[in-house]
């Protein structure tokens, strides 16, 4: 399965209706939307009254990555913004399996998410509880950043891990992604790819969202 994940961060942020209508009827999979606090990355974006807004526009299902301490506190409010998945990060959460939980009791998809530097081994004993994991292939907090090469091995640990327990989870890549890394990353092993940057500068972004799944 090969998805893409337009991720909203380098859209227009005055023309969003139009950049969703664009994504409705383009091949793209899942809006990505990046929620940031100033804190946890130093950089801050949108939040729910904006979120409310893309669910009224776009028809695709809303893949919300927290980029934000003690996340636990606005699970509600995503999901009453239609959150369709959710991913927390490894990093900001003391009790990732109660976010999990809490998450999932909501009804919501569960996602974690790990920064470049957190071994894909760390999650080994929640991975049951994951429907997917998100691998920062960038440092998290700004898009259009270089893609880091050693993201493939990451894939391919969690892979193996997910093949041996015989789950479900799906992996999906967030940061850097382009025309030239998208096959090889699917080859892989990833199952989602997000792209901002490729997406929004592109004078074609339909085409290059087709392209991306190639
Ligand atoms: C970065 C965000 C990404 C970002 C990716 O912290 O999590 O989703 O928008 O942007 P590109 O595809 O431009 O690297
Ligand atoms: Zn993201």
């Amino acid at each position: 399965m090969k998805m893409v994940a337009a991720s909203l961060l380098s859209a227009d942020f005055g023309r969003l209706k139009e950049d969703l209508e664009m994504l409705n009827e383009s091949e793209n999979d899942w809006v990505h939307i990046d929620v940031m606090d100033g804190k946890f990355v130093p950089n801050i974006s949108f939040g729910q009254p904006v979120i409310k807004h893309i669910k009224k526009y776009s028809k695709q299902p809303l893949d919300i990555h927290l980029m934000i301490e003690d996340p636990d506190r606005y699970f509600e409010d995503f999901k009453s913004c239609g959150a369709n998945i959710i991913s927390v990060h490894y990093e900001a959460c003391r009790h990732l399996h109660r976010s999990l939980s809490a998450i999932k009791s909501l009804g919501i998809k569960a996602a974690v998410a790990l920064n470049p530097h957190t071994p894909v081994e760390s999650i080994k004993d929640v991975l049951y509880m994951c429907d997917m994991v998100l691998l920062m292939s960038v440092n998290p907090g700004f898009g259009g950043q270089t893609f880091i090469e050693h993201t493939y091995n990451k894939i391919r640990t969690l892979k193996r891990m997910i093949d041996e327990r015989k789950l479900p989870t799906l992996i999906e890549i967030d940061g850097g992604v382009n025309l030239q890394n998208s096959s090889q990353l699917y080859d892989s092993g990833a199952n989602v790819l997000v792209a901002g940057n490729a997406i929004f500068s592109s004078s074609t972004p339909q085409k290059t969202i087709k392209q991306l799944k190639m």
